[in-house]
């Protein structure tokens, strides 16, 4: 399964799914994970510590994927429309992160009629760095969400400080002696089963 990683707006959580994504995925069979963001984000990730698989630039991908079963690409975020569809063209999930601020909806609604020419079955949107605690805000992107009809993960992904202690330490997040840490994979793992139903 190819699994592209991409978003309306930057800092919306892209990096760090992707990297929880490919952990998960790893975890059913062997699973690579593209850097194809020029920040190398996911690179710099993999290089301060250990992940349970490899991680390559943008430029090689052909000398490693044969090996793998799935491949999940981490991507700059797209401000070109028009990109979104060429993506979605070339992978079975386009997974879009989106977090549940004002400016990231502003992003979001921009480009709900691009995503309404992709067929659905190509993209899923993702909540990101949602409080802990389901808040209004969370409670209105949903029903926004539901009014346009698109489609989006159940399960949403908390904001938790671990994560940026996962990216300094280069490991997932469940590697960090954090008490939120087995909690916060847990989000992802929930992610990534509805990621491998989506797709039966
Ligand atoms: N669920 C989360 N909870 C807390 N912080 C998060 C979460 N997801 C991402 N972050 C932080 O937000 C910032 C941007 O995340 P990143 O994954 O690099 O986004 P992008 O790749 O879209 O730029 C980073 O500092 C990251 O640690
Ligand atoms: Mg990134």
């Amino acid at each position: 399964m190819i699994v592209t990683v991409t978003s309306f707006k930057g800092g919306v959580g892209k990096t760090t799914t992707a990297i929880h994504l490919a952990t998960f995925l790893q975890g059913q069979a062997e699973t690579l994970l593209i850097d194809a963001d020029p920040n190398r984000s996911s690179l710099g990730w993999a290089s301060r510590g250990e992940l349970p698989f490899p991680v390559i630039d943008e430029w090689h991908p052909d000398a490693l994927s044969a090996d793998f079963r799935h491949i999940v690409i981490d991507t700059q975020a797209r401000p070109i429309q028009d990109d979104l569809a060429t993506l979605a063209a070339h992978c079975d999930l386009l997974v879009l992160p989106t977090t549940a601020d004002i400016m990231a909806l502003e992003a979001l609604v921009l480009t709900v009629n691009t995503l309404k020419t992709i067929p659905v079955a190509r993209y899923r949107i993702l909540l990101t760095s949602m409080p802990p605690k389901p808040t209004k805000a969370e409670a209105e992107v949903r029903s926004l969400l539901a009014e346009t009809q698109l489609p989006v993960f159940q399960q949403g992904i908390r904001r938790y400080s671990v994560y940026q202690k996962a990216a300094k330490a280069g490991v997932p997040v469940y590697a960090v002696k954090d008490p939120k840490a087995e909690t916060a994979w847990q989000d992802y793992e929930a992610v990534g089963r509805e990621l491998l139903t989506s797709m039966d």
